[in-house]
């Protein structure tokens, strides 16, 4: 029977024990964790994510501050603000909502924040150390798929995995994590993308599916062998007239037609949108505690 893994049940129960770590660092009159944000322009989608940070900052009780600027901000300034947020002890940790705008070079951002401080696992030293199985802050994504992993208790060591989707913020990551000498992982993993041939053939042989795309209902029920775990990322928006919004979120896998094939699944949505912010969470308490560079 496949079993439905549940991301909102499992982030709940996270915040829960989050929640309780920071009236734990309360009792002992220690500072509570502080997530800050910075956000520049007013693409809605970012402001829609930051204003949900926030919240679910004070659903647990960590301060939370959001600076906003617009979307003329210099790139030279935005280096400043930087430099401000990595040099301001009350901060624990602190993400540069991405996209940004096209004057504005990611990669210099990025570099330019303290890796103590880099919460949302960019820094190419927290990849470097993500590669080198050391102490790190996790991609978001990715760390909130290994969570799903671990407390479902689904066995991945010699599993094959395939990921679809070679992205920096999650196909990549993810593909490292399930490969890397750790639980979850040990796994065997190919990673596909678009100049990939027999996407299909590949797909058949996974032990373990997780699908990274952007292509609504990419997966089909043939591409997937009976048994297999499948992780969909996927978050699409497509037109239903009879919803208030006008849309609905899909995933990049077809649910009906997949999901009494695999042993375990994840619904979009409720599958792994649910564990990002959380695990966005986690790694400021980690930043809070300097359980990582400590
Ligand atoms: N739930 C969450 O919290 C969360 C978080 C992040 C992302 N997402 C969602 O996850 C999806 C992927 O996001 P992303 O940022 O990783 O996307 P992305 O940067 O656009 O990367 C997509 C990847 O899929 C590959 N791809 C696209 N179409 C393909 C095709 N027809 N055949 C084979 N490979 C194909 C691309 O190949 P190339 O590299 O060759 O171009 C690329 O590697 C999106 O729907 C996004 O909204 C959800």
């Amino acid at each position: 029977m496949t079993k439905i893994i549940d991301g909102k049940l499992i982030s709940g129960l996270i915040r829960d024990e989050i929640a309780v770590e920071v009236r734990k660092m309360m009792n002992k009159d220690l500072k509570v964790p502080h997530l800050a944000a910075v956000l520049v322009g007013d693409d809605p989608a970012s402001h829609t994510y930051v204003g949900n940070k926030e919240k679910a900052c004070q659903e647990v009780g960590f301060m939370s501050s959001i600076y906003k600027y617009p979307v003329n901000l210099s790139e030279a300034a935005l280096l400043e603000i930087i430099d401000f947020l990595n040099n301001d002890p009350e901060i624990d940790g602190f993400i540069v909502q991405l996209p940004l705008p096209g004057h504005i070079s990611v990669e210099k951002v990025l570099e330019r924040i303290d890796p103590r401080k880099d919460v949302d696992g960019f820094h190419p030293i927290n990849i470097g150390r993500m590669v080198q199985n050391m102490p790190c802050y996790l991609p978001a994504t990715p760390f909130g798929i290994m969570q799903l992993i671990d407390r479902y208790e689904i066995e991945t060591e010699g599993k094959h995995c395939v990921v679809l989707g070679r992205s920096q913020i999650v196909g990549t990551p993810v593909s490292l994590l399930m490969s890397r000498k750790h639980k979850p992982g040990n796994a065997t993993v190919t990673i596909c993308h678009s100049k990939t041939p027999n996407i299909k053939d590949i797909c058949l042989t996974a032990d373990i599916l997780i699908v990274a795309m952007g292509q609504a209902g990419f997966v089909t029920a043939d591409m997937v062998k009976d048994g297999a775990v499948v992780i969909d990322v996927g978050t699409n928006r497509i037109e239903a007239p009879e919803k208030k919004s006008g849309y609905r979120l899909v995933g990049d896998v077809l649910y009906e037609e997949v999901a009494p094939k695999c042993s375990f699944i994840t619904p979009v949505p409720g599958g792994v949108g649910p564990m990002t912010i959380v695990s966005l969470l986690m790694n400021t308490l980690k930043a809070a505690k300097n359980e990582i560079y400590g």
